[in-house]
């Protein structure tokens, strides 16, 4: 077994038991496994808050942590039969050496324990709403424990959500973290590489080439450096479907002369990369193509300017709109007689016709990673505006301030469906350019750019 680096694990636990106080106890389950259909499981993935705290993906395991800093695992046992049939476990005994951990027992021994670990505690910390069952559990164990007041018991007052204290911390990332994701960027980096090198060359030998054939050249690149799984859906849309903004790889043909829209990353060590990239099949922009590929990158570049340490998570979403809103205005995408100015077109949010997502969401060890989005420091100056678009009431609050060790994707796009008054030679264009961002104190680290941006270069690349 390959060494394992428990320093992070250790560090964050002992973070989070001065989160939840000396008196308070945490109670962390990993993901359940779920059945696919009949003997057959979903591959196994475990949950994210668990992982950060221990660093084990095997299933049924929880941890317990009290707010003196004493770690409790409990895990899977032993058990020869089982191991023969779905392998290796690490088993109580070795994994105070292993995950540095205090304590281990076999997860058969949780419903017995917790009561007695709940006992005088002021209060209990979970994730809410994130595991079913959980709250029956804990409910169960509280009411075993009320039941022995009488006998001198003591049952925390408070049920807190761990959510809170957990999500702050894992929006800033460790080095350890950012070293990891780092890695992830450059892999699936590499796979969107192969992918438009592989369709080009398909389609200048005349192969018929489907949305699937680029997809398992993703997952061959993924794989082949490590990966243990997509970290969302890879989508790969040829031509219109790239307007679909959920499409999943799917069979249609990518065909010379159109787009192909590739938002695809791995997680790796437990953590996600989010790239996507939009290039011409046959490795040469059409003119209407390179105009709006042009524009998003453009949008993207503001954004990319927009981000560093100081600045709000909507700066980059506000330079992006601006940029775009003009260019539809210039390309003739919005007509200004029926949409007025750049002003109008913002205020009223006409550009939602052809961009109608955020710039951007937290990365970590989710793809849409946890971590408020509004600052923490000034959460009570809430304003209320209405909607220019649908008219509802919207509370605003201001939005999180941006700090060194934060990642983000930057991914601006234009969709174009057919509509009146929208020239023809855009219709059906779909164009999203996605990287990863770490904060820094002057800007930000863009970590997924092995991967080219630029249309030449990405023309030259296709070339090769
Ligand atoms: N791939 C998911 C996203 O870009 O948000
Ligand atoms: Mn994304
Ligand atoms: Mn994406």
């Amino acid at each position: 077994m390959s060494a394992f680096d428990t320093t992070p694990h250790v560090r964050r636990r002992a973070e989070l038991a001065r989160r939840i106080g000396p008196a308070g106890i945490a109670i962390i389950p990993t993901a359940p496994e779920r059945q696919r259909n009949r003997d057959s499981d979903y591959l196994y993935r475990h949950d994210s808050y668990f992982y950060y705290l221990t660093g084990f993906t095997e299933p049924q395991a929880w941890l317990v942590l009290t707010g003196d800093g004493r770690s409790r695992l409990f895990c899977l046992p032993k058990d020869l039969e089982r191991e023969i049939w779905d392998g290796y476990r690490l088993g109580p005994a070795d994994a105070p050496a292993r995950l540095a951990v205090d304590e281990a027992w076999p997860v058969t021994e949780l419903d017995a324990q917790l009561p007695a670990l709940l006992d005088g505690r002021d209060a209990v910390w979970f994730p809410f709403a994130t595991h079913e069952g959980l709250e029956s559990r804990v409910d169960g164990w509280l009411g075993q424990l009320r039941s022995r007041v009488r006998y001198g018991t003591l049952c925390p007052e408070q049920q807190r959500d761990l959510c809170g204290p957990l999500d702050e911390m894992r929006l800033v990332k460790d080095p350890q973290e950012l070293d990891t994701m780092r890695r992830a960027g450059r892999i699936s980096a590499g796979a969107h590489i192969r992918a438009m090198q592989v369709c080009a060359r398909m389609l200048r030998a005349g192969q018929a080439v489907h949305e699937y054939h680029l997809d398992a050249e993703l997952l061959h690149e993924f794989r082949r450096h490590g990966s243990q799984y997509t970290a969302y859906g890879s989508i790969v849309a040829a031509g219109a479907n790239a307007c679909v903004l959920h499409y999943r790889a799917d069979a249609a043909p990518v065909r010379d002369g159109e787009l192909v829209l590739i938002d695809a990353g791995c997680e790796l060590d437990g953590y996600a990369s989010d790239i996507t990239r939009t290039f011409p099949a046959n490795g040469r922009f059409s003119g209407p193509q390179r105009t709006l590929y042009e524009l998003v990158l453009a949008s993207q570049h503001a954004a990319v300017a927009a981000t560093r340490a100081g600045a709000r998570f909507t700066d980059p979403h506000e330079a992006t709109v601006k940029v775009l809103a003009q260019g539809m205005l210039d390309v003739g995408l919005l007509d200004r007689n029926k949409v007025g100015t750049l002003d109008d077109v913002i205020e009223k949010r006409a550009y939602f016709q052809f961009y109608m997502h955020r710039t951007g969401h937290w990365l970590g060890m989710d793809v849409h990673d946890c971590g408020a989005y509004t600052e923490p420091s000034e959460i009570g100056q809430t304003s209320v505006r209405k909607d220019a678009l649908t008219g509802d009431t919207i509370v605003n609050r201001p939005a999180r301030i941006l700090r060194p060790g934060m990642v983000l994707t930057i991914e601006p796009g234009i969709y174009v469906r057919p509509a009146e008054g929208v020239p023809e030679a855009f219709h059906h264009i779909g164009i999203r350019i996605e990287d990863d961002a770490v904060v820094t104190p002057t800007g930000c680290e863009l970590i997924t750019r092995d991967v080219p941006v630029e249309p030449d270069a990405i023309e030259a690349l296709m070339r090769a």
